[in-house]
């Protein structure tokens, strides 16, 4: 029937469909191994009513954009970050290349490095008044959620970050952002611990500046040891993005409507805040602890596999031969507990993983050990309580969230996100007078 959009697509490749209702078929074209959902809107039963449409609760199934930031097959466990595979990245950069890279689309050339270096580093000072507005929050408050409201507040003190047609505009807020969230992320942790929050440190690096911000006391220079710099530098780079997860599409979803950058990051920290998205890594710990030795192990795998429980930190939506993000941390844990000495749930980690991939129930399911599995151990050596080990996930996805941003802002094919619904309400009722309403 409707030909034409597949002859006007270019394209040779087309699903031929036939609608059982009226006995039409229809041909539509393939791009990129994908129909337009907008193609199915053709077929319908009679002019009057709507067109059909594709129901996908949670994307399962659905592009929502053309993007050319990180590249994902979970087959065969690859993750590139602009063409650059993860593993190269990891072993030979550090985060501000690779957020140059998310954000520029190409490596930085030793000038445009420097330039961006010294960019982030002049902004990562914060307005005073976003101090006393951290203070403001309760001794207890969850350090996700000062995170979220003070990237938030952040817009009021540049509404300039409105104009996002602007490129100048917009990289002035990128790099303030990449530049801000150690400085927001270590106060939010200072404030549980009832310390005074640090400023940043100008001289350090990135990562050096971060743990400076957290841990300095006293002491006239905060220098922490260059190989938990250095490991601390890998984590960040292996979360910097991971193409449409739930983050990325709440970012997206909210910068459709034109707000500014900062409300739509905001979004993101809320959606990372999950236990489905960013929360997995305590979840590791909480079992870890719980198995509390390896000869306890058996038992628990009996009561995975009976279906009691999860083993936390293994399996991925994507991933379904191993997660390449996994065995870089392993050896980023080697590293770390170097320096702090072993964290005794590691013995039951490497036992659990050991196990677990000899185990037929395992293997036939394609599970494997996740970004969670080793991650959590790092942080707890690091001292970190729980809360904060999404904090530490949304630092380096803000250079992610911000590219993903930067794209949909530039994509003259995006609209305001907007899906369909399917209605299952009521029709036509009466209104009634609250004083007449029966119970
Ligand atoms: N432990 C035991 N069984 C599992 C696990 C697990 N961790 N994960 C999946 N399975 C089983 C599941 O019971 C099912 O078995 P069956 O076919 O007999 O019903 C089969 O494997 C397929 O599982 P699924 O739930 O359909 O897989 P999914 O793709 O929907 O779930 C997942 C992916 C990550 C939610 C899941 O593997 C899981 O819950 N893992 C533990 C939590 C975790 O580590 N999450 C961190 C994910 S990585 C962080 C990130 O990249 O954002």
């Amino acid at each position: 029937m409707s030909d034409e959009t597949a002859a006007s697509a270019g394209s040779n490749e087309t699903l031929t469909v036939r609608d059982n209702r009226t006995g039409v078929e229809y041909e539509l074209p393939i791009a990129d191994g994908t129909i337009r959902a907008a193609d199915l809107a053709k077929i319908r039963t009679d002019e009057t009513k709507p067109g059909l449409a594709a129901y996908d609760p949670g994307f399962v199934n659905t592009a929502s954009c053309r993007s050319s930031i990180t590249y994902i097959d979970g087959d065969a466990g690859i993750l590139e970050y602009r063409g650059y595979p993860i593993e190269q990245l990891a072993e030979q950069s550090n985060y501000l290349e690779v957020a140059y890279l998310l954000v520029h689309g190409e490596l930085p050339t030793k000038e445009q490095y420097d330039l961006w270096e010294h960019e982030i580093t002049f902004h990562t000072f914060v307005h005073e008044n976003i101090k006393t507005f951290m203070q403001g929050f309760r001794y207890d408050a969850h350090p996700m959620g000062m995170l979220q409201a003070s990237v938030g507040a952040l817009s009021t003190f540049y509404p300039e970050s409105r104009n996002i047609f602007d490129p100048d505009n917009r990289h002035m807020q990128v790099v303030r952002m990449i530049a801000k969230m150690p400085t927001l992320g270590a106060w939010a942790f200072r404030h549980a611990q009832g310390k005074p929050y640090v400023y940043p440190d100008n001289e350090l690096s990135y990562a050096g500046n971060f743990l400076a911000m957290l841990f300095k006391m006293s002491e006239q220079e905060f220098q922490a040891d260059e190989r938990l710099i250095r490991a601390l530098e890998v984590l960040f780079i292996l979360h910097a993005d991971h193409e449409q997860n739930c983050s990325a599409n709440a970012v997206r979803s909210v910068g459709s409507s034109e707000v500014d950058p900062y409300s739509a990051v905001a979004a993101g920290i809320g959606a990372l805040f999950g236990p489905l998205h960013g929360g997995a890594n305590e979840a590791v710990l909480r079992m870890l602890r719980r198995i509390g030795s390896v000869d306890k192990i058996p038992e628990f795998i009996d009561g995975v596999k009976a279906g009691d429980e999860r083993l936390m930190g293994f399996g991925h939506r994507v991933y379904k031969n191993y997660d390449p993000r996994a065995k870089i941390i392993k050896k980023a844990c080697d590293d770390v507990f170097e320096v702090t000495g072993v964290n005794p749930l590691l013995k039951i980690a490497v036992e659990l993983e050991k196990i677990a991939l000899e185990d037929e129930y395992f293997v036939s399911r394609k599970l494997y050990p996740n970004v969670d599995f080793y991650s959590g151990l790092i942080y707890e050596a690091l001292t970190f309580p729980p809360e904060m080990f999404t904090v530490l996930f949304a630092i380096p996805r803000t250079s992610g969230w911000l590219a993903q941003w930067l794209e949909l802002v530039d994509d003259p094919e995006q609209k305001i996100a907007r899906p369909k619904q399917i209605y299952t309400g009521a029709h036509q009722r009466t209104f009634v007078p609250v004083g007449e309403r029966s119970t």
